[in-house]
């Protein structure tokens, strides 16, 4: 029988008059109003052939039907729980509640708060900054002349390119370091958490967002053997007493002479395993003094002034620590792999 108003009040009609005394008698008028071949869907299934006129006339009828239909089995259902009282009660009301599940800390969080302690205890206050920036504290500041690849659209997500002084996602943190050397004197020591964005394909080893830690330090004759032997306390704190450090030389534009540090493979102790690939080092971090251009550029003056700065991704140190082999589980909120922290705290 095709849609009609008659047919809806008809079915209305009988759907008010249903009773039902036992759950099955419930279920099977489920199934013959709103089962898969049951009349309302049958009418539905009519309703998507007939043409656009038709539908106006019929489509808010048919809703009102289907959810009188719905009401009135969740009415049923009710009264016949409530007729059969709390003994049957699908749970046992005197059961104790159950437990709270408290949520674990990111493994990230974990990292970020661990290098922060270790810095705190050798003085390094803790500064914060903007992640949407210009080009000068992510890049000009930091003395990367114009032409510098860094700057290039494959690395940097533009939020207002062009101009004079475009505006950025910083792709590092020392922009921080920037700000803090604008507005303070030395002696500076800080150290600088935060996200960084880079424009990169994700893989197992690179993610385009990434946390970073950097630090500066500033101060009347700053040396590279103090930044050396900062370097090394804090990888013994990080990775165990016994770790080493080696330093091979590197480059960055805003450090001279610049360094990439490598520590002691704390899994094979030098030996050589799979996590090393064999060398029995693992790279964590670069650095080196800044630069006298880039003390100039922020109103210091390098003929009195000398320090040091380094940059590590938290991602990569928390790898290290827990031999994580794919950075997108960081990313990807998998409850199975964040629960394996909860004991980390
Ligand atoms: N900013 C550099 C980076 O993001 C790291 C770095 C910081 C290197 C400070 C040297 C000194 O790769």
């Amino acid at each position: 029988m095709p849609i009609s108003n008659e047919k809806i009040e008809q079915m209305l009609a009988s759907i008010a008059e249903m009773k039902a005394a036992r759950e099955q008698e419930i279920e099977e008028m489920r199934v013959k109003w709103l089962g898969k071949k049951g009349e309302i869907t049958q009418l539905f299934d009519e309703f998507r052939t007939i043409d656009k006129e038709q539908k106006k006339e019929f489509g808010q009828r048919l809703n009102a039907l289907k959810n009188a239909a719905t009401a009135k089995i969740e009415e049923m259902r009710a009264a016949l729980a409530e007729i059969a009282g709390p003994a049957t009660a699908s749970f046992d009301q005197t059961k104790p509640g159950d437990v709270f599940q408290l949520g674990a800390r990111h493994p990230i969080s974990i990292t970020r708060e661990e290098i922060l302690s270790i810095f705190g205890k050798f003085g390094y206050s803790v500064a914060e900054g903007p992640e949407i920036e210009d080009d000068w504290h992510v890049f000009s500041a930091l003395n990367f002349p114009p032409e510098h690849p860094a700057r290039d659209m494959q690395d940097t997500f533009f939020v207002q390119p062009g101009g004079d002084n475009p505006i950025l996602l910083r792709t590092h943190t020392s922009s921080v370091q920037v700000r803090t050397m604008e507005k303070m004197r030395p002696p500076i020591r800080v150290v600088c958490p935060g996200r960084v964005f880079r424009n990169e394909a994700i893989s197992a080893r690179a993610h385009c967002i990434f946390h970073q830690v950097e630090g500066l330090y500033i101060d009347k004759g700053v040396t590279f053997a103090d930044l050396k032997q900062a370097i090394l306390l804090f990888a013994r704190e990080m990775f165990g007493a016994d770790s080493q450090i080696r330093m091979r030389p590197s480059y960055f534009p805003f450090t001279e002479p610049s360094a990439e540090v490598d520590v002691s493979c704390n899994i094979c102790h030098g030996k050589g395993c799979n996590i090393c690939k064999g060398t029995g080092w693992l790279e964590i971090l670069g650095c080196g003094m800044v630069d006298p251009a880039v003390l100039e550029a922020s109103g210091i003056d390098p003929k009195v002034y000398s320090g040091f700065a380094f940059g590590m991704g938290i991602e990569r140190i928390a790898m290290l620590k827990w031999q994580v082999k794919d950075l997108r589980h960081y990313f990807e909120n998998d409850i199975r792999f964040l629960r394996q922290f909860e004991t980390a705290i």
